[in-house]
Formats: structure tokens, C-alpha cells, sequence
């Protein structure tokens, strides 16, 4: 299998409860919190390894949060690359409303990076034994952190032959993009923004996909639609992969179980066609599970399989 590495510029550890009911001006008895790792690459990581896939996670740490966040995906035995920082690595919160079923979430601002910093976390990624396959690069960037640094990053995986699958939004999908990626994972509001378009219906978002491959920003194009499933482009394919109606509970991490499904498709070697629908089954099997939990395995297996089920026989 391809070798594939993970960057999470902004990681967190998430830490989740619920409350009976969220009223103002009480105290609220929270049940045990749960603690997860988070952050995109990261998601990403843990995703790649439920599918069967080993890959590398590099990303910042700081302070005794941090400690936490490595230990929380030593448990999940991911092969982890921390930066240390002088700041602490942010904490989100997450709490559920018993008496509605409401989840709240409480995003941290992320932890800042020094230019030095910066620069550890690059060459990080360029003393590895040898150059990924793939560089998933997925996620927001923390305060202090510009767009130029991402672009210095792709530089640098391109330069050494690595094919970067990149997620991420606002400025930092702009400018990644002008540079040029292998594929990329926008939403239907993340390619608007990006094509300076307002509403996309189905014909626009495959026309402003194909815009983009033409215009050499992407290889791949995945365009996710959420409960409508998603659309991938190539110079040679679109193709509309409708998404399989399953019993939701939380879209929490849907995003980031697609990527990893997309990545563990190029990875094994999948068709565009096949790597599509595996992304899909990940992102939809992903939201039958509640809070911040990721996808069962078995439920992949099963969405994949009906997915393929619909495929043209004659598509590859
Ligand atoms: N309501 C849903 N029902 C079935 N599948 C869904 C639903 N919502 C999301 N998905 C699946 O997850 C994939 C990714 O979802 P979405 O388009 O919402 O990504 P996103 O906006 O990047 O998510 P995130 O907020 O995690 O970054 C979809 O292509 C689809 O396969
Ligand atoms: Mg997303």
C-alpha cells in the first residue's frame, strides 16, 4: 500500500459531556467527560486506521493538553510525528442537552504558531525516511499562521514527488489551490466561495469542478453534498454518487471519515469511480454514529457495497 502522511495544523482534544438539561444561571451536572483527539488530519489518521491503513500524523503539541493528545492516539496505536510548542494545544467542548438531544459545541481559538515553530513542523515533514505517497493536509490554521506557510508546505511535498489531499477552507483552500493540488474535498459552500459563485445547483457545482481540473488547481475534485452525497471530477469522469439514507445521529467528523475513505481509495489503488463511493460510504457511515465518533467498519463495508451495487457496469 502507498504511504500516507497526515498534518493537522490546528489540532485539538476534544472533550464531550452531556447535562441533563442547559438552563442559564445554575450549575449543571455534567455526566464523565470523554476525550478524543481531534483536528482534521488527525480525524483523518483514525479513520485511515479503523479502514486498515497505517499513516503518519504529524502535527504541534503543547502543554499538558497536549501530553493528553498524544496519549490519546497512542491508545489508538496512530504513528504520530508531535512538534512541541510553546503554547498549549486547544481543548474544544462538547456537551449534549439530555432533555433535547442538542449538541453544543464550544470551538477554542487555536493555539498560535511561531514562525520557528513553522518551520519545525516543515522540516518535520521533510527529514520522514522518505517522502510520502500521499500528504493529507486537512483542517483550519491556527492564529499567526498564513495561507504562505501552506503554500511553502505543498511546495516542498511537490517538489519531492508527494500528492497532496487537501481540506481545508477560506483563504487557506484559495490560495492552496492556486498553487496546485492532487485532489481536494470542498463542500458545496467552500467550492461557491472558491468560484465566487453564489448558488450551485447540481449542473453548476460539476461545471465549477471541472473549472478547476481545467484550470490545473486539482486533479480530483470531490465535491460533498452532504445528505445528497457527493460529485467527483476528473478530466475524464463526473460522476454523482448519491449518498446511502441511513439513520442519522450526528454529522460530527463526516467530513474528515470521507477524506480518509478518498485517500484509503487512492492508496489501494481504486478507480475515481470506486475511491468516490468508498469517500461517500465513510462520510455517511460516519453520521450514524453519535457526538464526535467516527464510522464503524462494518457499516463502510456495507454502504460501500451498495454503492458499487448502483455503478454503471461499463464505469471503471
Ligand atoms: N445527512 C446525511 N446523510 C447521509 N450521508 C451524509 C449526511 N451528511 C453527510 N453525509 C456524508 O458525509 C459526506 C461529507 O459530508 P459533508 O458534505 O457534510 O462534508 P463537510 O461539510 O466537509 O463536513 P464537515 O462539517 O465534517 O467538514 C457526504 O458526502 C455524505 O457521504
Ligand atoms: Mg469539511
Amino acid at each position: 500500500m502507498a504511504s500516507i502522511v497526515t498534518l493537522t495544523l490546528n489540532p485539538t482534544v476534544d472533550k464531550s459531556t452531556t447535562a441533563d438539561q442547559i438552563v442559564p444561571d445554575q450549575k449543571l451536572r455534567c455526566a464523565a467527560p470523554k476525550f478524543e483527539p481531534g483536528g482534521g488530519g488527525i480525524n483523518v489518521s483514525r479513520a485511515l486506521k479503523r479502514l486498515g491503513a497505517d499513516s503518519v500524523a504529524i502535527f504541534p503539541v503543547g502543554g499538558p493538553s497536549g501530553t493528553l493528545l498524544r496519549e490519546l492516539l497512542s491508545q489508538e496505536q496512530i504513528q504520530q510525528h508531535p512538534v512541541e510548542t510553546v503554547g498549549r494545544t486547544r481543548e474544544n467542548f462538547i456537551v449534549v442537552d439530555d432533555s433535547t438531544g442538542k449538541q453544543y459545541r464550544f470551538g477554542m481559538p487555536g493555539t498560535p504558531l511561531s514562525a520557528a515553530e513553522q518551520q519545525l513542523l516543515l522540516a518535520a515533514l521533510q527529514s520522514l525516511p522518505a517522502p510520502p505517497d500521499f500528504l493529507v493536509i486537512s483542517g483550519s490554521l491556527p492564529p499567526g499562521v498564513a495561507p504562505d506557510f501552506l503554500v511553502a508546505i505543498l511546495r516542498a511535498a511537490k517538489a519531492r514527488g508527494t500528492k497532496v489531499v487537501l481540506d481545508t477552507s477560506g483563504p487557506a483552500l484559495q490560495q492552496g489551490v492556486q498553487e496546485g493540488v492532487f485532489l481536494i474535498k470542498p463542500n458545496v459552500g467552500e467550492l461557491s466561495k472558491m468560484t465566487g459563485e453564489d448558488e450551485l445547483d447540481d449542473e453548476a457545482v460539476a461545471a465549477a469542478a471541472q473549472t478547476l481540473v481545467r484550470e490545473g488547481r486539482a486533479e480530483i475534485v470531490v465535491v460533498s453534498l452532504g445528505a445528497q452525497g457527493a460529485c467527483v471530477v476528473t478530466k475524464d469522469v463526473v460522476d454523482h454518487i448519491p449518498a446511502p439514507t441511513v439513520k442519522r445521529r450526528s454529522t460530527v467528523g463526516a467530513g474528515d471519515s470521507m477524506v480518509a475513505g478518498l485517500v484509503y481509495g487512492l492508496a489501494t489503488g481504486l478507480s475515481v469511480r470506486e475511491m468516490a463511493r468508498l469517500g461517500v460510504a465513510c462520510g455517511s457511515a460516519a453520521t450514524m454514529n453519535p457526538g464526535t465518533e467516527l464510522f464503524k467498519k462494518a457499516d463502510v463495508d456495507r454502504l460501500y457495497h451498495w454503492l458499487r451495487q448502483l455503478m454503471p457496469a461499463a464505469a471503471g
